[in-house]
């Protein structure tokens, strides 16, 4: 029989053994070593034969400098703003404008770029966000929100977003984001019943900046380079393959949320896409909407369609923040598995919705959101994230003996090949790295392998 001691003794030791045992093991886990560089193709099954990288970032409202920042934390671009990316695809999820001085250079910068990459094999996708849509029909706005702070319950009033400022305010460290919001020269009235919040979107110097407000509109027109840019080569949703195989994995980029239930998801992305495009043209066409403020609000542009208010409105693909804020992970994965099912993705990702800390991946990251609040005008940290797919060859010649053998007349004039080492009919290691890439730091987010018949 051991005695009291003893079992005190035997107990402590084994507290401290499984604490040793413990603080041991979880050291590996909170740095996930084997992918600090996804750059690297898989080195256990020989050379990829195929490898596409895609980089994509979320609203940059009107800080160039930070966008660049971010594209070359990405190896999108250089020092001299000049594209390096070589074959990757850079997607930017809208909502360039605003809020900052300089969203009108970072387009010319996207144009620039969008040359550059299709000279290399490269492409740059863009996204309309709500605040590209904003300044196409005049609403220039300046919005009020109010908050009453009444017995510990919040209470929100007043027009505009007001629960994007709820959602700064709501947040644990609602101070810490509240005093930023105060150092970034936004205008506060601090009244003992609650807080009032006055802030400009078009700032007075983006309109100095552009020019004055006739040649910032006369840009925006139909006839006017920013605006043949939005209409020629910017839409509402983008639809993204990784290869060029059938069976390549998909992506949906928007600006907001897509709902499962909004009416005119399908067919995904031509519809969505064909209701922006006639919208902007509607807006676009002079004479435009004179801007708000200070003239009235004057809403959407005459003529528009019923399909056209519903793109949007509240629960529309420019709008709808619901992927992004529901809390309920069931709700939100269910509506995930929907989307990826209706629009043959493999994962949805969007902006609009801002996380100053990080990219929000949820349900398996097949909903990403990569709205960091890059531009100063908010302070968050600087993101992008990354996928890189590769695919790499299994045993070909074996495969070709074995056919060989099964089906004599199968000889490899029948090899259709999707591009340079994707044969049709072949077995490969398909990798899908996705990370969240930071200014000092990576965080894998998701890696999926396997093995595909092309
Ligand atoms: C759209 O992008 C292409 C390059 O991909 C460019 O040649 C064209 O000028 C752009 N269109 C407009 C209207 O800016
Ligand atoms: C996430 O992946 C795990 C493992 O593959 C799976 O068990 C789980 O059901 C997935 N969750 C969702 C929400 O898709």
């Amino acid at each position: 029989m051991p005695t009291v001691t003893q079992v005190i003794l035997l107990s402590s030791l084994s507290i401290i053994l499984i604490w040793l045992v413990a603080s041991h093991h979880s050291t590996p886990t909170r740095t996930p070593t084997p992918h600090r560089n996804p750059n690297t193709p898989p080195t256990t099954s020989g050379k990829p034969a195929f490898r596409q990288r895609l980089i994509a970032v979320g609203d940059l409202h009107g800080d160039i400098e930070n966008a660049q920042k971010v594209l070359g934390m990405a190896k999108i671009i250089d020092s001299n703003s000049n594209w390096i990316g070589g074959t990757d695809i850079l997607v930017q999820t809208g909502d360039i404008v605003d809020r900052g001085t300089y969203a009108f250079d970072i387009y010319r910068m996207m144009q620039r770029l969008r040359g550059q990459a299709d000279g290399q094999g490269g492409r740059v996708v863009s996204v309309l966000g709500n605040h590209e849509v904003m300044n196409a029909i005049g609403d220039w706005r300046i919005w009020k929100s109010k908050w009453w702070v009444n017995e510990g319950q919040k209470e929100k009033e007043g027009q505009g977003e007001t629960e994007e400022c709820a959602y700064w305010l709501g947040l644990p460290t609602s101070s810490r984001r509240y005093g930023r919001m105060y150092m970034l020269g936004l205008d506060f009235l601090l009244r003992p019943q609650g807080v009032y919040v006055f802030k400009e979107y078009v700032t007075q110097d983006d309109i100095k900046h552009t020019g004055g407000t006739q040649q910032r509109m006369r840009d925006l027109s139909i006839d006017g380079w920013l605006g043949q840019e939005w209409l020629a080569n910017y839409s509402v949703t983008a639809l993204v393959p990784l290869g060029p195989h059938p069976s390549a994995p998909t992506f949906s980029f928007t600006h907001g949320s897509l709902r499962p239930s909004y009416t005119d998801l399908l067919p995904y992305p031509d519809q969505i896409n064909s209701l922006g495009h006639s919208l902007l043209v509607k807006a676009l066409t002079p004479p435009l909407a004179p801007p708000y403020p200070p003239n009235p609000y004057s809403g959407l542009p005459k003529g528009h369609t019923q399909a056209e208010a519903a793109l949007y409105d509240a629960g529309g693909p420019l709008w709808w923040r619901g992927l992004a804020e529901t809390q309920n992970e069931k709700t939100v994965c269910e509506w995930a598995d929907q989307l990826r099912t209706k629009l043959g993705v493999r994962r949805v990702i969007g902006g609009h919705t801002p996380d100053f800390e990080k990219i929000v991946d949820r349900c398996n990251a097949s909903i990403i959101i990569i709205d960091t609040g890059i531009s100063s005008a908010y302070g968050g940290v600087l993101s992008a994230l990354e996928i890189v797919y590769t695919l790499t060859p299994i045993d070909i010649t074996k495969d070709r003996d074995r056919n060989h053998r099964q089906d004599p007349l199968m000889a490899d004039h029948t090899d259709e090949m999707y591009a340079e080492g994707l044969i049709k009919g072949h077995r490969y290691l398909e990798r899908e790295v996705v990370t969240a890439i930071y200014a000092k730091k990576t965080k894998l987010l998701a890696l999926e392998e396997r093995e595909i018949t092309l």
